[in-house]
């Protein structure tokens, strides 16, 4: 085909030039007797002119086009005059057609592509129109180009890109795996791997020294706007590496990407402890975008006769609080509203404390002037300010108020647009004690290496071990996870004991892993980092499906194509596999 231009190509300069663009009918619209079509293509819109006067043949069959139909246009490069369109690049040029081919028709497309908001049902069902909206092409081609690069800056790095399997057995990410089925041996499955974690350090066993993949996991698990059942790392592992090492490389990694965005970016990132993070922002992915800090207030409020304050205390719980500067116009209304955000983190509500214009404040009875006097010095609390307090055990008061700060720096437009505010979050427990499984499980995974420092409490205190593991994250959403690993036998066989794994259960589902770190595994370290959590920062969404062609609904359905389906009797009798209840029957009992 003799396309010559894309449809984002042309300009003043180009006036005069015989040109070809194809692509979709953006639009026609008929002005007396001219006929006037924005043709689109990926890189963006150019105006047809067809003029009887210039071309009748071209001008008649322009007559037939609609929304949506495929041509090619050939024509003349011609200034708008001082019709000139200042939104558009090309918007100072139109091409005036001297023929035009029509490849296709279309049906009028289900919901109107200029539309930004057709229901999520429809966008799904019809991803490929979806598609061809400006901002999903962009987001594509910026996930493209920023894949590119990463690729190209870990090879300049001494990264090597290799590929591990799909099919593969159980990786412990803690999510539950997508299973396949095997055809040759009966009653046997693989897994889709939650990441290539096993595998990757394998490679670092196997002298591979710096490995990397940009390479798609699966998670069976329940989904949000930051989480797809199956979704792409950027996952690198290095040998003879410390932590220090995987932070350069990462930021690395983050300088390239987001140059390729068109954003500079300051490195290295500051660091901050799992517990700092928890203690000044309730959450272990702070968004340092803004400030608002959470402060422990107990020792002001420790001789506080206010009920809810003594009964926490008395618990052993403390009393947590955040300075809202502006916050004594928030009205009764939107107080309640930050209090049941915060009951979703089961603790009680909030309390607040207005310092009224007048020099009021309101309301908290309890407190004694001594109180008062101590709160308001420790939170630089002045008129026009409300203190926000939580009062439990310290997790969830500090979780609680991070949930209300978040919903605060909304509302008062504390975010602001276009930063990036990034943090290493390091230092986190190295165990989490499940109540539902009455043991410690890994907050990380099994083969993160413990802080040196705390060895020797790891079987005595071991909700007080730290890990070596860091996450990365950008603005409040958890980009990338990491850890320097265990490559000693003794201490991986350890942590597996402490995680009560029953040597059987060990064996069974990792004894190939053991048994290669007994063969010279050299120190090692690694992170993964989501591409498409990062792609969606790059491009300002705030759902991952809008950076991924097709992706899956809440329910892990792809409306499009409707997987997943039944399969025939044939196939299944083939795997040896019975279905004993569909989900129509279960949503019929
Ligand atoms: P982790 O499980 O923290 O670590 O995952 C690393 C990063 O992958 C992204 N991510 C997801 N993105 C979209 N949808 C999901 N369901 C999803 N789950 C995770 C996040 C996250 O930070 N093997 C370890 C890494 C390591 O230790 O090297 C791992 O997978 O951005």
């Amino acid at each position: 085909m003799e396309r010559t231009h894309s449809c984002n190509a042309l300009r003043a300069a180009d006036c005069g030039k015989t040109v070809t663009l194809c692509g979709w009918v953006k639009r026609r619209r008929t002005l007396g007797n001219l006929i006037f079509v924005d043709i689109r293509d990926r890189e963006g819109i150019t105006q047809i002119v067809f003029d009887p006067a210039s071309c009748e043949a071209a001008h008649d069959a322009a007559r037939d086009i609609r929304s949506e139909y495929v041509i090619s246009v050939t024509g003349t490069v011609r200034s708008r005059g001082d019709q000139v369109n200042k939104d558009l690049p090309t918007g100072e040029i139109e091409v005036l057609a001297s023929s035009l081919k029509i490849f296709n028709s279309a049906e009028t497309p289900p919901f109107h592509l200029d539309n930004e908001d057709p229901t999520d049902d429809l966008r799904l069902r019809y991803r490929y129109l979806d598609l061809r909206r400006a901002h999903l092409q962009k987001a594509l081609g910026l996930r493209h180009k920023v894949a590119l690069a990463v690729r190209n800056r870990l090879d300049s790095l001494g990264f090597w890109e290799i590929e591990t399997p799909v099919l593969s057995k159980s990786t412990p990410e803690g999510a539950r795996d997508y299973l396949v089925p095997s055809r040759v041996h009966h009653g046997k499955f693989y897994a889709l791997p939650q990441s290539p974690q096993l595998l990757k350090q394998l490679l670092m066993v196997a002298g591979m020294d710096k490995y990397f993949q940009i390479t798609r996991c699966f998670r069976d698990e329940d989904l949000r706007a930051e989480r797809q059942p199956e979704f792409t790392q950027i996952d690198l592992e290095m040998s003879f590496a410390e932590k220090e090492d995987v932070f350069a490389v990462g930021e690395a990694i983050m300088k390239t990407a987001f140059e390729t965005a068109g954003y500079s970016i300051e490195t290295p990132f500051p660091h901050m402890t799992w517990q700092d993070a928890m203690d000044g922002y309730g959450s272990d992915k702070p968004d340092l975008r803004f400030g608002v800090v959470i402060q422990d207030v107990t020792k002001a409020v420790a001789a506080s006769e206010f009920a809810p304050f003594a009964a926490a205390l008395e618990k052993g719980g403390s009393v947590r609080c955040i300075n809202v500067k502006g916050g004594a116009s928030f009205p009764r209304r939107k107080l309640d509203e930050f209090s049941e955000i915060a009951k979703k983190e089961k603790v009680k509500g909030i309390f607040w404390a207005k310092y009224e214009e007048d020099g009021r404040k309101s309301p908290i009875k309890g407190l004694g002037d001594g109180e008062w006097a101590a709160l308001e010095k420790q939170m630089g609390a002045e008129k026009g300010d409300c203190l926000i307090m939580t009062a439990d055990a310290s997790i969830p008061a500090c979780k609680a108020l991070g949930m209300v700060r978040l919903a605060v720096g909304q509302e008062l437009k504390l975010v602001p647009e276009n930063t990036f505010a990034f943090t290493w979050i390091t230092d986190f427990p190295l165990f989490q004690f499940s109540e539902e499984e009455n043991r410690w499980v890994s907050e990380h995974h099994p083969f993160t290496s413990p802080n040196a420092l705390d060895i020797d409490i790891l079987e005595k205190d071991p909700g007080h071990v730290r890990s070596n593991s860091y996450d990365l994250v950008i603005n409040g959403y958890e980009v990338g996870s990491g850890s320097v690993r265990i490559h000693d036998p003794q201490l991986q066989d350890r942590i597996f004991r402490l995680l009560q794994l029953k040597p059987e259960q060990i064996e069974d589902r990792f004894g190939f892993f053991i048994n290669a770190l007994k063969y010279g595994a050299p120190p090692h370290a690694g992170v993964a980092f989501g591409l498409d959590r990062l792609t969606m920062l790059l491009t300002g969404r705030n759902n991952i499906r809008d950076v991924i062609a097709f992706p899956k609904t809440l329910k892990a359905t792809d409306l499009m194509s409707e997987a997943p389906s039944t399969v025939s009797p044939e196939q299944l009798d083939e795997l040896a596999i019975a279905v004993t209840r569909t989900e129509e029957e279960e949503n019929q009992e």
